[in-house]
């Protein structure tokens, strides 16, 4: 006699037996249009030049970065996040170059734009930290302190030109308190209406985005404890939700992505609007540099990180492979 719900009735080896009934049960499917790329634009380069941790990433080119943009179309990727990487010489304290409508970020996102059109979702990092010469994401004050509401206003000027330039979506990632309202309001009342916010709710002070400092040339020293989240926290990411939300989020991230996939299932179940999760640097090299090894298996290792990534609860996923990966699927 056989009882269902018990072995050996029950024998959920049925449902793994081929790989079609595995494709057949599966839960969660990874598509191109899942992906967001996020990509690195050098000031003053003729040559596209490697980021050492990041194996298979370049700081581009103004004309690389075009065709690497026509290259996530052709794959099927739905967006791309820029940042940009001044000359070493126009970094101050403010960050000037990061509102300077003729800054690199915005050169490059007028040269995308043009490119794409509306076939890519262009999107934009909104901060200060590649163009200080401290490398902080905010002005400081005279302790040499982060400064919150000064920086807001640098970032309210940023969310103009970078919306002037041509982006769709805005991606503030300074973790300033009030930022989502400033970006916000700076963007309605310049008839940028149109142009969404990608809210960095969740962002923790991470040793992962090591790579990610090469890759823009960080002037940073020391850390960014005093804004950005302490990894020992949960609650408090929902607390950072719910003020992105009342402030005008029009979607919500949660980075790094692998090391807090609770932080991620956890928003996921709390919002009604998309979320995205960034695969970051240091996730990025810590795969190749093993699979560089012969350590694991590359591609499965790649597909299983973006995977559990999107199963616990990630609709859009930001991440250095999205181009390779779209092409594959
Ligand atoms: C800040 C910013 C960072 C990353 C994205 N936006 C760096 C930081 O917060 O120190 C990291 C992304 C990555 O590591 O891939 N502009």
């Amino acid at each position: 006699m056989s009882t269902y719900g018990s072995f050996p009735g029950s024998r959920p080896r049925r449902l793994r037996t081929t790989p079609v009934m595995r494709r057949m049960v599966a839960e969660t499917r990874l598509h191109p249009a899942d992906l967001v790329l996020p990509a690195f634009v050098r000031e003053g380069i003729s040559e596209p030049v490697a980021v050492g941790a990041m194996p298979g990433v370049y700081q581009h080119t103004r004309d690389t970065l075009k065709k690497a943009a026509v290259e996530a179309v052709e794959a099927g990727v739905s967006g791309i996040m820029l940042y940009g990487v001044p000359e070493e010489a126009k970094k101050d304290g403010l960050g000037t170059a990061g509102t300077d409508p003729d800054g690199i970020l915005q050169v490059a996102l007028r040269d995308v734009r043009a490119e794409v059109g509306d076939d890519l979702i262009v999107m934009s990092d909104l901060c200060l930290d590649e163009f200080t010469d401290h490398g902080h994401c905010g002005v400081l004050d005279d302790k040499g302190r982060v400064d919150n509401d000064a920086t807001l206003e640098r970032y309210a000027e940023m969310a103009q030109v970078q919306a002037d330039a041509g982006a769709h979506v805005l991606g503030p990632s300074g973790m300033m308190d009030g930022q989502i309202g400033v970006v916000r309001d700076a963007l309605d009342q310049t008839g940028h209406e149109d142009v969404a916010m990608l809210a960095y709710t969740a962002k923790y002070s991470s040793a992962f985005y090591g790579p990610f400092r090469e890759a823009v040339g960080s002037s940073l020293r020391g850390d960014r404890k005093t804004y950005q989240q302490d990894p020992a926290n949960s609650r408090e990411s929902l607390r950072e939700l719910a003020l992105d939300l009342e402030e005008g989020a029009d979607m919500v991230m949660v980075k790094p992505a692998g090391p807090y996939l609770d932080i991620l299932a956890k928003v996921a179940a709390a919002v009604d609007v998309p979320v995205a999760a960034y695969q970051i640097s240091g996730e990025y090299a810590m795969i190749e540099a093993a699979a560089e090894r012969g350590w694991i298996d590359r591609d499965r290792a790649i597909m299983e990180s973006l995977t559990g990534i999107k199963r616990a609860g990630a609709q859009m996923i930001l991440t250095y492979w999205a181009t390779e990966v779209a092409r594959k699927l």
